[in-house]
């Protein structure tokens, strides 16, 4: 197989242009992003279509459906991304494609176009993680440099990593079962809320009175930064059940209650991994909390965690809405920052749908497909 690796002038002196493609799960997604020599990221194109309407029939992403659509779309959203960006081929210096975690039909869509792509022009190829792409975002929207605190709140992961250093990555804490997306959106299944969960939860919560129920807070008051969804997840489930008609003001109260759970439980895990953070980085000014994921987009949850921040003296850095669920410019931006570390890989680079981002991190037994 013939390596690709970068042997001309460092990349790290010059601008740098990356072509990113991301299929991991239920959004097909293509970016053009610019890496400046001072470090500065520009996205000049992103691309994302979403899948939603497809899976919302099923009330869950359907993996041979995501592939399909995938392959469907992805090339005519390269050529998008190609011109809004007025960018042609000659001019990309890399193509970075997330290789996994995630749905493995997906990501070999992706991946393979992008090996086809580097092959025909000659160009490196990255294989990113995806839960990198998440976690080095804010370096490209707002220029923040690790070493920061992540917690990564998604459909796929509950993760709270410590973010050293591009490719240097702690996990402090994991789901040991569900992941917090997933909970939004078997709430919302079970109160008949619909597809994507978390956006229907958090509005119907804000008209609800979040006193009216007292669910658990998994694991709260233990010590580690571990999560656990399903014992909140039951706990909604039976509250439901008892119910003979369930009213919208109901469904207004579970959902508040489900949502005033699951921030009293994100304040008791990501607090202790603060603290972890603090110990492991000592004498570091002004620490700051990355939240990435798609449940980052949640307000109440932001709402919390600016309050924690604010009580320890940490900052809170929470990337826009559009850049926290899953995107092609933050495959991009993880593929420039490894592109001028010479961190490319060959053609036969695998697709994997297990992707620790810590790999010495223990394996949790009952977590998820994603951990
Ligand atoms: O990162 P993402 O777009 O895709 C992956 O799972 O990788 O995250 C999607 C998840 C879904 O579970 C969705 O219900 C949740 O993020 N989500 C929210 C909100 N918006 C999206 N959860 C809570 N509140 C929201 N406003
Ligand atoms: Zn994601």
């Amino acid at each position: 197989m013939k390596d690709l690796r970068l042997t001309d002038q460092t990349p790290q002196s010059r601008t740098v242009t990356v072509l990113g493609i991301e299929t991991s799960c239920d959004e097909t997604a293509t970016a053009v992003v610019r890496r400046h020599a001072d470090g500065s990221g520009e996205i000049v194109s992103s691309c994302v279509l979403s899948q939603i309407t497809d899976h919302a029939p099923y009330g869950g992403v359907v993996p041979e459906i995501a592939a399909r659509a995938h392959i469907v779309h992805l090339d005519g959203l390269i050529d998008r991304a190609m011109n809004e960006a007025n960018c042609d081929f000659t001019a990309i210096d890399a193509i970075a494609a997330t290789a996994g975690p995630g749905l493995l039909g997906g990501v070999m869509v992706g991946l393979m176009t992008a090996k086809g792509l580097a092959l025909a022009l000659g160009k490196p190829l990255i294989a990113v993680n995806h839960l990198e792409g998440h976690a080095l975002t804010p370096g490209l929207t707002e220029g923040l440099r690790p070493p920061y605190l992540l917690l990564l709140v998604s459909g796929g992961h509950s993760q709270l990593l410590a973010v050293d250093d591009v490719a240097a990555y702690r996990r402090y804490g994991t789901t040991i079962d569900d992941a917090l997306g997933e909970a939004f959106d078997k709430t919302a299944k079970l109160l008949s809320l619909g597809y994507p969960g978390g956006p229907a939860v958090e509005l119907a919560a804000a008209s609800g009175d979040d006193t009216r129920y007292d669910f658990p807070r998994p694991l709260a008051g233990k010590p580690g930064c571990n999560f656990s969804f399903s014992g909140l997840k039951t706990a909604v489930r039976q509250a439901a059940q008892q119910l003979d008609v369930v009213s919208q003001q109901d469904i207004a109260d579970i959902c508040a209650g489900f949502q005033k759970a699951v921030a009293a439980t994100l304040r008791d895990r990501v607090g202790n991994a603060m603290a972890q953070f603090s110990t492991d980085h000592k004498g570091l000014a002004g620490p700051t909390l990355v939240i990435a994921g798609g449940v980052a987009a949640n307000k109440a949850l932001r709402g919390t965690l600016l309050d924690l921040c604010t009580d320890h003296g940490w900052k809170l850095s929470a990337p826009p809405v559009s850049l926290c669920s899953d995107n092609a410019a933050m495959i991009a931006w993880a593929g420039a920052e490894r592109f001028v570390r010479g961190m490319t890989d060959p053609l036969d680079v695998t697709a994997r749908a297990r992707w620790p981002l810590d790999p010495a991190a223990e394996a949790v037994p009952y977590a998820g497909v994603k951990a």
